[in-house]
């Protein structure tokens, strides 16, 4: 059984036990974002899977049938997230991590918002939208054209360029998930923040630091398959509950 709480003020327990914390990991979601106008993904009337199937535009085999229309969906994001600016959200995070010991960011987030925040060392598990590559061997291509032939070609082999995201059915970058899980295993608060926790590997690392009783606060405004496992819920938007709890941990 979990403390469901009135989300503002931050509740004195609550900013009790992010005080005593040594090192804090925190996972993020599209829910963070949100307040950028950046859309979720799984928001019943905003969320990009209710507008667009994912098995048509981020799985490989996708790729391979329509590379154009994947290319040209993932350029229409990337248009979106450039002209997007950080929330309070992201710059709570960039506060919090100087205000505690140690943390740890870990986002499936690909917009890159909270590096353009401030926040340093982030583990990209989703990789980044931002970030071109060759889809033959994966190599960061610098430099692309968006006139012309879509999806541009890599200079190097002439294969598609593609964006360095992770697709269903793929495999995620390997160190990221293992700082990942390193983080969830060792830290001794967790902070699941702006998602919705169902898709996996990333929905596990909130139930491995619970595994091993390690205080697990959930914020999101909707209630996740974490809510009744969470030892404290803050229900709200992300925007102004995590600068509320940076104010808490400093009064
Ligand atoms: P979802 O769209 O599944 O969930 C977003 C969550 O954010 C929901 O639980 C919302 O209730 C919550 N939310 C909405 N507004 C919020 C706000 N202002 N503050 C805090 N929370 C808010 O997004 P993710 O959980 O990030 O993967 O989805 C996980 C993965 O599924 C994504 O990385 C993406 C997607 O398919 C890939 O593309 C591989």
């Amino acid at each position: 059984m979990n403390q469901q709480m009135s989300s503002l003020p931050i509740p004195s327990q609550v900013i009790e036990t992010l005080r005593s914390a040594g090192h804090v990991a925190v996972l993020t979601g599209a829910g963070v974002s949100a307040e950028s106008n950046i859309p979720t993904f799984r928001d019943a009337q905003t969320g990009l899977w209710a507008k667009y199937s994912p098995e048509e535009l981020a799985t490989p085999q996708a790729f391979r049938r329509n590379p154009q229309l994947v290319w040209d969906w993932y350029a229409w994001r990337r248009e979106l997230v450039s002209r997007a600016d950080p929330n309070p959200g992201h710059f709570a995070l960039v506060e919090l991590a100087g205000l505690v010991p140690k943390l740890t960011l870990i986002t499936q987030n690909v917009d890159g918002l909270h590096q353009r925040a401030g926040s340093d060392d982030v583990i990209e598990l989703h990789g980044s939208i931002t970030r071109i590559v060759c889809s033959s061997d994966r190599r960061v291509a610098e430099t692309w054209s968006e006139a012309g032939e879509t999806p541009p070609r890599c200079p190097d082999c002439d294969s598609y360029l593609r964006p360095d995201v992770v697709w269903f059915g793929e495999a995620l970058p390997t160190q990221a998930l293992h700082r990942a899980f390193q983080a969830a295993e060792t830290c001794d608060l967790f902070l699941s923040v702006g998602t919705s926790a169902l898709v996996h590997p990333a929905a596990s690392l909130p139930f491995t630091a619970l595994e091993r009783r390690t205080p697990t606060i959930e914020i999101n405004p909707d209630e996740t398959p974490l809510t009744p496992h969470a030892t404290f819920v803050l229900p709200g938007p992300s925007g102004q509950i995590l600068p509320a709890l940076v104010a808490g941990l400093k009064n």
